[in-house]
């Protein structure tokens, strides 16, 4: 097992591996203070210089006079011979002669060297920090999903326990399930969301079984078990009604909570959802079930890829009447008061990258932790970049975790998740 904790440095990731505090060593070059016998210091005024035992290798042998001896000799002008000042490095012909700007704050000065950069380092990213997002079905095997390269709709009896262990290996303990629902078993209320031996329910019991340690949250919403494709109960007239869906949501959570969830996750931003599931919870014995509520969650495009993974697209309309307009900042604000009053353990800040203003205006503003969700679509197009040479996709990948850091995720919900920690541990495969 990998250390958990690692300090990213300003190159991502080459050097990221490179200052491990396992494997970094200086190198003996700066410790060196015996000049080779054939370089004489050009500086230094010729002294007698004091007898040395030879050095067999780059570390000069004790020559075992006392600290009073050493001292004495140099008092005596017996300096012993170190490196000299190296040559000033030679600019390219042709580069202009100027007089030096006379700036009193050079701030590159901060950033010279991949040891100095590693010490002001402010953000830090370790494999803790992932959430490893991972689709189900009740098939045998895995299935690609065609616009999310690497990623699969696993089989949640064999292809789910691989990917876990895969994980858990590099430090990744907390995943989200979302399942692929049957198309005969969605309805227009959804109510297979809480069906006790549905999909869900029945991983999570074998997960915790084979893995006891892991965190496993998951996702409250209607949209994978709904015949409408919707998070919510749709009215003849195109409504979602909300008082409604969040009453199947209570029983959805709560058949989470009781098959072993350690954390639900409200993703379908219907008003008061939190509060009610933390009363359906608590009134079932699920006290100590978290709450991670989408709490910012935008009407966004990004999602597409996902919906083509679970086959959840509406089918009709939009989610524009519930999830928020990407236009609206302050708005955040409104479904932050709510969620907090209502108890919500985590706050959610859905997609990632485009919104890591709300990000920060959250962590500004809450002590809850946060999360953040770097969904489907910004995944594919860090992938696409990638595959089509563009972009250096394990770079972009570890820049783009280590900026939702940096805007006050604590938390990131992940594709890259197995991934990335296995790039933060060294490992590439
Ligand atoms: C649905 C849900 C969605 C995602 C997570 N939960 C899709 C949606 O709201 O339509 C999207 C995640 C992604 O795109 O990676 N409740």
């Amino acid at each position: 097992m990998a250390s958990t904790i690692f300090n990213a440095s300003s190159s991502l990731p080459a050097t990221l591996k490179g200052l491990d505090c396992n494997t970094y060593k200086p190198t003996l070059g700066n410790l060196r203070f015996i000049a080779s016998p054939n370089k004489k210091s050009i500086t230094a005024p010729k002294r007698r210089v004091l007898p040395l035992a030879k050095a067999t290798s780059d570390v000069p042998v004790k020559t075992g006079l006392s600290d009073a001896e050493c001292e004495a000799a140099v008092a005596a002008g017996n300096v012993p011979e170190a490196p000299p000042v190296p040559p000033t490095p030679l600019a390219p012909a042709g580069t202009p002669v100027v007089p030096s700007l006379p700036l009193s704050r050079r701030p590159r000065r901060n950033r010279r060297s991949p040891a100095l950069r590693a010490a002001f380092q402010e953000t830090s990213i370790s494999p803790a920090n992932f959430v490893y997002p991972l689709f189900i079905h009740e098939g045998e095997e895995d299935t690609p999903i065609g616009a999310m390269p690497g990623c699969y709709r696993l089989g949640w009896r064999h292809g789910l326990l691989e990917e876990v262990a895969k994980a858990r290996d590099v430090g990744v303990n907390s995943i989200v399930l979302f399942p692929k629902v049957p198309d005969a078993l969605k309805t227009p209320t959804g109510d297979e969301a809480y069906n006790e031996h549905g999909l869900v329910p029945r991983t999570i019991r074998l997960l915790k079984d084979k893995f006891p340690g892991i965190v496993i949250y998951t996702d409250v919403a209607l949209d994978p078990y709904s015949s409408d494709g919707h998070d919510g109960i749709v009215r003849e007239d195109g409504v979602i009604m909300n008082d409604e869906t969040v009453h199947q949501l209570c029983k959805q959570a709560v058949a989470q909570a009781r098959a072993g969830a350690d954390v639900v996750s409200p993703s379908d931003m219907m008003d008061g959802r939190v509060g009610a599931i933390r009363d359906a919870l608590d009134d079932a014995g699920f006290q100590h079930v978290l709450i991670m509520s989408y709490t910012a969650k935008y009407a966004s495009s990004f999602y597409g890829p996902f919906r083509e993974a679970l086959d959840s697209n509406p089918r009709f309309g939009d989610k524009k009447t519930y999830q928020m307009n990407p236009a609206n900042y302050r708005e955040a604000m409104v479904e932050v008061h709510e969620d907090e009053s209502e108890g919500a353990d985590i706050l959610l800040v859905k997609p990632g990258l485009p919104y890591l203003d709300i990000i920060r205006q959250i962590r500004d503003n809450s002590a809850l932790p946060i999360a953040a969700y770097q969904v489907s679509g910004e995944y594919s197009m860090i992938k696409a970049g990638g595959m089509l040479k563009m972009i250096d996709e394990e770079k972009v990948m570890m820049e783009s975790l280590l900026c939702l850091r940096r805007a006050g995720a604590d938390i990131i919900l992940t594709y890259f998740a197995l991934q990335a920690a296995r790039c933060l541990c060294g490992e590439k495969r």
